[in-house]
Formats: C-alpha cells, structure tokens, sequence
C-alpha cells in the first residue's frame, strides 16, 4: 500500500499580463495580440519597433518609456493669442501655438522650444496588445498612430502623459485614422499640448473607450483657467464609439467634441456611466453627421454638460432628458434608457431625436447595459485609470508527492493554477462597503477587485472584502 502527501510549494508568481476582461460595446471581439507571449521591450528603440512589426504581440509596458529628448529639441516662433496664450486674469498660464500662421491683430509670435518627439506619434501595427503592468506602465513624450487601415488593437493599463503641454499642436496622446476594432480601456491621460485622443478624417472604425482617467489637470491651459481643454475630438468618415466609465475631470471642452461639417462622416456613439468631475468648460460639443445615445452619466461640478452649439449644429442626440423619456427606448432597444445624474453642474439640453434609437437598434448586439447615474462617481474613482485592473497572474505549483514507504517511488508534477481575471466588461463595478443587490436595485451588481457580493438581506447586498 502507498501513501502520499501532497505538499504544494508555491514558486514565484509569474505575472502572465494578456489583456484583463473581454472587450464590450463597439470593440466586442478584439483580440489585440491574442495569445502571443507577453514580452517587454528593454527600450524605446525595441517599443518602437515592436509596435510597428508585423507580428501579432503582446507588449508588456512595465516601466517609463520616456521619449522626451530622443529626437532633440527644436526652438523656433511659437504664436501666443492675446486671450488663450496670456490669460489676462487667467488663473493659469494659456498655451501659445506651434503654427506657421499667427493672426497679429489678436496675438504675436514669440519664441519657443519644445520636444521634438512629441510631435510625431508612434505606428502601431495590427494585432497588438499594448498592456501595462501593474501601475508602472508609462509612455512619456510620445503618442500612438493607428492610421492606414490597422486593426485589431489593444491599450490596456498605460499612462500617456508629458506630450510638450505647454503648446498647442505639441502633441497628441492616440490618433485614430484609418483603423478598426480598437479597445482603449484602463489607461490614463494627462499633460498633452494637443487632444488626448483624436480621430483624424479617415474612419476610426469600432472602437471602445472604457474606464480610462482624462487627467485634465495643467499649468498652461488654452481656457487660462488650469483645465485642459483638448480631451476627445471625433470626425471620422465611418466611426462607432462606445465611451463607458471613464473618469473625465479637470476638462474645459472637447469632451468630447464629436462630428465635423465635412459630409463624409458619420458618426455612432453610445457614451454612458461616464463621470464628468470639475470642469471649467463644457463636455460634450456634438456637430452634425452623428447619432448619439447619451444615458447614465454623472456630471458633478461640470460647468457646461452640454454646448449650445449641438442644438443648432444638426446632430442626432437622444440624451434621456427625464425619466418620463426612459420607456422610449424600449421598444428600439428591448430596454429602457436610464437617466444622466447632474450635481452643482450647468443645464442639460433635452434631446429626443428618435432616429438615434432607430439606428441603435440595428446595432444593438454593441449596446452595454448602463447602471443608474447614481453608482456612477463611486464605481468609476474605484475602476478607472491605471493600477486598478487585477491581471492575470500565473502561480506555478509545484506538488511534490512523497512516498511514505521505502518501497514507493517517488514522482513529481506540475499544476499551473489560473488566477481568475475581476475585471468584467461592464464598467459599473461597486466599491467597497457599496450595495450591490437587493430588490429594486438597479445599479451595478460586480464589486470591485478584492472585495465579493455579500447578502445582507433581501433589500440589501453590500460588496464586502
Ligand atoms: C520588465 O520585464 C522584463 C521581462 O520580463 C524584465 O527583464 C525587466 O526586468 C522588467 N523591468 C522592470 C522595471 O520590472
Ligand atoms: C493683441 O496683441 C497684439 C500684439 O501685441 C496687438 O497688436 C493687438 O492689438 C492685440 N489685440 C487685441 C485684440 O488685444
Ligand atoms: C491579424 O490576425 C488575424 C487573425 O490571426 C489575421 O487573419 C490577420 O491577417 C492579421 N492581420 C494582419 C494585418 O496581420
């Protein structure tokens, strides 16, 4: 007879890093590098090239890439606008321009010098997966370019920041011009002389924007004021945006500003369980050529939610203005829309275009399922930005099994343990100590990494560590 003991040691664990939770909305079915090895470049030189390769790859950002001074500096006549450049009584400095063309009856040149690598953005290839790690995943000084009909890309956990902030047109964080299936999700953005992220005229194609931080905090802003006011600008021919639990805060317009005059684009968003926090400016700026559904967001101490402009500009905007406007939706959309949640902000404009919900509805299979308003702040400071997914790690256990007689022999195996990923695809994940589940809850019912869904009691569910 043979007896074994099962003693497991616990090696190292590796962290594996593929992309954590599945793309939703408009990016469902984006794969990036798909199951490539994660590897990380040692330096910008290797990042460069492994972005822009035609291998499917998985590219672990685990540390600060910092393209600052790798192409030289370049000085020469910045334009600086009377009002946005010198902020007269402003109460932080303005943003002068790098441009060829200055209007002299309103602003004058001056000199300048910025970062010469700024200015131009990295391609990125098809097939990637682009993931930080941990909260140490950095890309400094330089953005991204998905141009020329690439596909199939995923941002995940990076921090895009110090882009030459103190200019206009000194930068931009992602462009997306001539590119599909794209998840940008659980990255930060901050200190960029020009848009976060920009679509050019070319189709950005399907993407989805989820849980990132739009970090607007700045000492040289165009509104003079300390608020970022180039966030998010869309004018793509053929775009589909889903823009879900993002924090945007410390903004003062475009954010976003979606679609443009030039007739070739159109223009599909479906934009909810976003927080729009401390903006000195507006939110959204909306043109003509765009279909909106704007449901469940939060705005809290968002000077302008909305510009007076998207009433005349002739865009398509559904925007739920009260909740005697929610049942409309059900028959598009096999649901009701939920309500925007508003506190110490500006006025809501009301929207009722049903021609919105009418395209929706051929889209629907892409539509996520918004948590109420009022979950919104918390669940989206608790999930965006960096440092806050749990990523995949893999724990290699070693069971060695003893044998308790001399006469046994003696094997050895491998059990490789998954950890299991927390991050699901609907960005409304409750905080700590939050109700989760309870008769007539509405909100969100996935508690945030670390703690579980705990029965109180009928009424009451809390997520609980
Ligand atoms: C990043 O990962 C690579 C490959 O696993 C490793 O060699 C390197 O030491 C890591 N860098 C940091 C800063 O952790
Ligand atoms: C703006 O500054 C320029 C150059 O200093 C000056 O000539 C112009 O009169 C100013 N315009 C306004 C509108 O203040
Ligand atoms: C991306 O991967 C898919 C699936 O493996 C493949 O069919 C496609 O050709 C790849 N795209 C490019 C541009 O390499």
């Amino acid at each position: 007879m043979k007896f074994y003991s099962l003693i497991p040691i616990l090696l190292p664990a590796l962290a594996e890093c593929q992309a954590v939770g599945k793309p939703f909305g408009f990016a469902t079915g984006v794969t990036g590098g798909g199951s490539a090895t994660p590897a990380a470049p040692s330096d910008i030189t290797q990042l460069k090239s492994w972005l822009a390769d035609a291998t499917p790859r998985v590219i672990l950002i685990n540390k600060t890439f910092d393209f600052r001074g790798s192409e030289g500096t370049t000085t020469g006549q910045v334009c600086q606008d009377n009002v946005t450049g010198l902020c007269p009584g402003g109460s932080s400095a303005g943003q002068s321009s790098i441009t060829t063309t200055c209007d002299t009856t309103r602003g004058k040149w001056i000199s300048g010098s910025w970062d010469t690598a700024g200015r131009t953005q990295m391609k990125v290839a098809s097939n990637k997966s682009i993931i930080g790690v941990g909260s140490s995943g950095i890309i400094m000084g330089k953005g991204l370019a998905l141009t020329g009909g690439v596909s199939n890309i995923i941002i995940q956990n990076v921090w895009f920041t110090n882009i030459n902030p103190q200019y206009v047109w000194g930068g931009d964080g992602i462009l997306l011009s001539g590119c599909d299936k794209v998840w940008i999700d659980h990255c930060k953005f901050s200190l960029m002389g020009r848009q976060f992220l920009v679509s050019g005229f070319d189709a950005a194609g399907h993407v989805t924007i989820s849980n990132n931080e739009f970090d607007g905090v700045t000492s040289w802003s165009s509104s003079c004021n300390g608020d970022h006011y180039w966030v998010m600008l869309f004018a793509g021919a053929l775009d589909y945006y889903t823009l879900a639990g993002n924090w945007i805060h410390h903004f003062s317009g475009r954010s976003p500003h979606i679609g443009t005059t030039v007739d070739v684009s159109t223009i599909w968003m479906h934009a909810y369980n976003n927080l729009w926090e401390n903006g000195g400016g507006h939110s959204f700026d909306i043109d003509k050529n765009t279909y909106m559904l704007i449901e469940a967001n939060q705005f809290t101490s968002a000077l302008q939610p909305i510009t007076p402009a998207s009433s005349t500009n002739g865009g398509h905007i559904f925007d739920v203005p009260s909740s005697s406007n929610t049942g409309t939706c059900s028959s598009y959309l096999g649901r009701n829309c939920v309500v925007n949640g508003f506190s110490s902000s500006g006025s809501w404009t009301s929207f009722t275009d049903t021609s919105v919900l009418s395209q929706f509805q051929g889209l629907k299979s892409y539509l996520g399922t918004p948590a109420a308003a009022s979950s919104v702040s918390a669940s989206v400071k608790a999930n965006a930005g960096i440092g806050k997914i749990s990523q995949t790690s893999v724990t290699t256990t070693k069971t060695t099994t003893k044998a308790t007689t001399a006469a046994t022999t003696t094997s050895t195996s491998k059990t490789t343990t998954k950890a299991t990923t927390t991050t699901a695809g609907n960005p409304a994940t409750q905080t700590l100590y939050g109700q989760c589940g309870g008769i007539g809850w509405t909100g969100p019912t996935v508690c945030a990494s670390g703690s579980t869904c705990t029965f109180g009691n009928d009424y009451y569910s809390q997520c609980l560590a």
